[in-house]
């Protein structure tokens, strides 16, 4: 199937050339899916402005005081955390212990019982719906890398481009410079310039986390949220992502949860334990690994 055929919804009762109409229960689903879009993005000329973050006062990220409950477990607690605009901030923890559902909050997947979140000084995440807090300019990373394998490297980010509503239609009406540049720029980032016109399913593990990252970032988001993103990496693979990560901060800023202590230790920066839903230390790793509490429920198992 061509590139072109795939980026045209078949929803509108004629399907282009060449394109089979979906059966009716998967057309259903997709209209619905249409209609959600939709209603997100007549939402969104009150409510958010593409990528106007207010980071007048340093800050990008702001939760406080979050609990979430299910079914009266609280998998986050009472939890406040501040990020700074530009930096790079890794979070740790044992299993279960709100690292996910953490993120589930800050996109809007998940509501807190209590609390606040915010992103910048006047987004009210919890009252954004996950398209427009994407749209404010938030992107995550989920473990599984979720490409297309049967597109080459640059369609995939061409795809991640055209699915991006921020993006001008005449930016994207037939790829013009601007946007090509954009995906060369990406490729070279992610270091994958090289393997632009190969088949994606053909990557590496690695190779495909890194492609990923390159999708989010051809929609420029502030801040990127990622979740475990070196899970089944190759040792060198490891590293040159704790390099590219560091050299996304400053333009972006970046929450990266990992178990992988050497990973965490190439990134530098801050690091925040999470422990039963709540924060219990923070600090610079070399700090942390001298934590008594820090050693008792994490380090030391
Ligand atoms: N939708 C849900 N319904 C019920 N319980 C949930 C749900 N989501 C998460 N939990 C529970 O909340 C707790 C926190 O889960 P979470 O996935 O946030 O942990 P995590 O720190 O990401 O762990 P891991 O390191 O294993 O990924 C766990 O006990 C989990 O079972
Ligand atoms: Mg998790």
């Amino acid at each position: 199937m061509k590139l072109r055929e795939l980026l045209i919804p078949p929803i509108f009762g004629i399907a282009p050339p060449g394109l089979v109409m979906p059966p009716p229960e998967l057309r259903a689903r997709l209209e619905e899916r249409q209609r959600n879009r939709d209603r997100a993005s007549t939402g969104l000329a009150h409510r958010v402005k593409p990528g106007e973050v207010d980071l007048s006062h340093g800050v990008i990220l702001y939760l406080d005081d979050i609990t979430v409950s299910f079914d009266g477990f609280k998998a986050l607690n009472k939890l406040s955390l501040a990020i700074d605009s530009g930096e790079l901030r890794s979070i740790i923890g044992p299993n279960g212990a709100g690292k996910t559902t953490l993120m589930d909050v800050i996109t809007g997947k998940t509501r807190p019982d209590s609390g606040h979140a915010f992103f910048g000084q006047t987004l009210d995440l919890t009252r954004l719906t996950e398209p427009e807090i994407a749209i404010a300019g938030i992107g995550r990373k989920f473990q599984k890398p979720t490409v297309f394998e049967h597109h080459t490297v640059f369609e995939n980010l061409e795809l991640a481009m055209k699915a991006d509503k921020r993006v001008r239609r005449s930016l994207l009406a037939e790829l013009g410079a601007e946007a090509r540049e954009r995906i060369a720029e990406t490729l070279r980032l992610v270091r994958l310039d090289s393997e632009g016109g190969r088949e994606a399913g053909l990557l590496s593990h690695g190779q495909k986390q890194w492609l990923e990252i390159g999708m989010l970032l051809v929609q420029e988001p502030k801040l990127l949220l990622l979740d475990e993103p070196v899970a089944g990496m190759t040792d060198e693979e490891t590293e040159r992502t704790a390099e590219l990560l560091k050299s996304l901060a400053g333009k972006h800023s970046l929450v990266v949860v990992e178990h992988d202590m050497a990973f965490i230790r190439q990134l530098g920066g801050k690091v925040t334990v999470l422990h039963e839903g709540s924060v219990i230390a923070e600090g610079d790793m070399q700090t942390l690994q001298g934590d008594p509490r820090v050693i008792e429920v994490y380090l030391g198992r």
